[in-house]
């Protein structure tokens, strides 16, 4: 994209926030969008109907339908790697035999779960799964989301290779009622491998006689999880075409599928399914994601904010900024464009955030008054998730809705700067009816497919990540070769911290 578009978007009268409601008295109803348990409210942005329909200019001009198609036909458009992007195959949306196969691998997972729940791994009470990025992150966003009272097993996600990590989740277990799930999609991460192979020492180390039968791979290489010494009935395998922090559905789900149950983890599916559906068949003005997608770009690119809070008014959703940072900043944190030219202006910015009320009374007075105009995303549920006392979550919900309208407001007080609040600072309101596997397979769809939306319209290729290679191979590297041929600051680093490494 040049910065034509752009350039137009940003000559187009931008409206001020503190008043728009007045001056555009049907904007509500134009800029609410309601699909399946999730509300999307973006009425307290600066978006105008004449913004809009240049972004829509915008989209057909980087040809989104038929990207949009291509992502949903198996097309290769993961272009640096060759690949399709298959991650809704898995929900039962994409080519006919790339679906077939999805549910082919989840019936095997099933199959495998059924043993277990049958006690053919002797009694499991704990789960016990390493993985890192996208091999962790969704895991367990939905078991924190999802599976607090689930009951079911005890499940430890864990994905650091400090050991402080495995050390801290192992402690609660028996190793002789453990079942350990090694979860990545290439197999060969230095992390994973490295908890994982601590992890059977450990598990060795509390009697367990054949610590290897007790593992499950979760993987798209499994001849790299034979090598490793997984028996092939107990690999579930996923496909390639499914990247790394859009694998949830997959296999990589496992600690969701036997710790939440079969049926919820087939509700979480058949909620993003139905999220694919309409960002597939909606047209563009009522399309959630590709709306939401233009918010970010005006901001980002337009406004030239640089970075996006998300805000999960539900102690459920706690997670959710930390994977749509993986999922947001790992996919179009990108300088270059899918055909190798340079991106002119910011592309992803920075996702932050947090949990409220908390953030509250920690960053948000950055917001309400600092220099920096940061859009937020408020989330929250209209159930709570618990059942204390109903004025919990009505404290908690009116300080959420307060925060959007006080940013949105502000306040004037010549006589007292440092109380005046500036107001006209944009947001944006999610509303889930609950937060049930339906509802958040619904919302992290939703978030794929605004994520894929940003990248069309920059001409990004979301899929890759390159990024992350350089920084590993000089971790290697250092293992390998020690100090030498590194400046001076990194080699007085390694010398004077690595002799307790040894
Ligand atoms: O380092 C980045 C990354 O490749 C992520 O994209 C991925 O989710 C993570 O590492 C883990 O990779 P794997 O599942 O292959 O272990």
């Amino acid at each position: 994209m040049t910065q034509q578009p752009l350039a137009t978007i940003a000559a187009l009268p931008r409206p001020d926030l503190r008043t728009i409601f007045e001056s555009d008295p049907g904007r509500l109803e134009r800029m609410t969008l309601s699909v399946g348990p999730l509300r999307f409210d973006w009425s307290k942005t600066h978006l105008t109907a004449e913004m809009l329909a240049a972004f829509g200019e915008l989209a057909n001009a980087q040809d989104f339908a038929g990207k949009r198609d291509q992502l949903f036909s198996g097309a290769k458009i993961n272009n640096t790697e060759g690949r399709a992007a298959e991650h809704s195959a898995e929900r039962g949306e994409g080519a006919r035999e790339s679906v077939a196969s999805a549910k082919a691998l989840h019936e095997r997972m099933r199959a495998l779960i059924d043993v277990i729940e049958a006690e053919g791994f002797g009694p499991v009470r704990h789960i016990l799964h390493v993985g890192i990025g996208g091999s962790a992150l969704g895991p367990d966003l939905l078991m924190d989301a999802l599976g607090r009272d689930a009951g079911r097993y005890d499940v430890a996600i864990v994905s650091n290779v400090d050991g402080c990590a495995l050390e801290e989740a192992v402690k609660r277990f028996d190793p002789q009622a453990t079942l350990l799930a090694v979860a990545s999609k290439t197999f060969t991460t230095t992390e994973t491998m490295l908890n994982a192979a601590s992890a059977i020492e450990w598990m060795t180390e509390g009697g367990v006689e054949d610590p290897y039968g007790k593992v499950i791979a979760l993987t798209a290489s499994p001849d790299k999880a034979i090598e490793w010494g997984v028996d092939e009935t107990r690999i579930l395998p996923f496909s390639e075409t499914v990247g790394g922090r859009y694998s949830l559905w997959s296999s990589i789900g496992f600690p969701a599928a036997i710790g939440l149950g079969w049926d919820a983890f087939e509700s979480l599916l058949e909620g993003a399914a139905a999220m694919d559906r309409h960002f597939r068949l909606a047209a563009p003005h009522e399309n959630a994601p590709l709306i939401a997608a233009f918010v970010d770009q005006y901001y980002a690119r337009v406004m030239g904010c640089e970075t996006r809070g998300v805000f999960a008014y539900d102690e459920r959703l706690r997670l959710l900024p930390s994977y749509l940072q993986q999922l947001e900043m790992e996919s179009n944190g990108k300088c270059v464009r899918a055909d190798g030219s340079a991106v002119d202006g910011h592309t992803a910015p920075i996702t932050w955030g947090g949990v409220g009320t908390d953030a509250q009374h920690a960053v948000f007075q950055l917001l309400h008054q600092g220099t920096h105009i940061v859009p937020v995303e408020f989330l929250a549920s209209k159930e709570p998730g618990h059942g204390f006392d109903p004025a919990h979550h009505r404290v908690l919900l009116t300080n959420c809705f307060a925060q959007g309208a006080a940013l949105m407001r502000g306040r004037d007080n010549p006589a007292d700067p440092a109380r005046a609040y500036p107001g006209g600072r944009p947001s944006s309101t999610i509303l889930l009816d609950d937060v049930t596997p339906e509802a958040l397979g619904a919302l992290i769809a939703f978030y794929e497919h605004r994520t894929f939306a940003n990248a069309v319209l920059m001409g990004i290729n979301p899929f890759d990540q390159f990024g992350v290679e350089l920084g590993k191979e000089i971790a290697k590297s250092i293992e390998t070769a020690g100090t030498s041929g590194f400046d001076p600051s990194t080699t007085a680093l390694i010398e004077l911290a690595m002799g307790n490494a040894e």
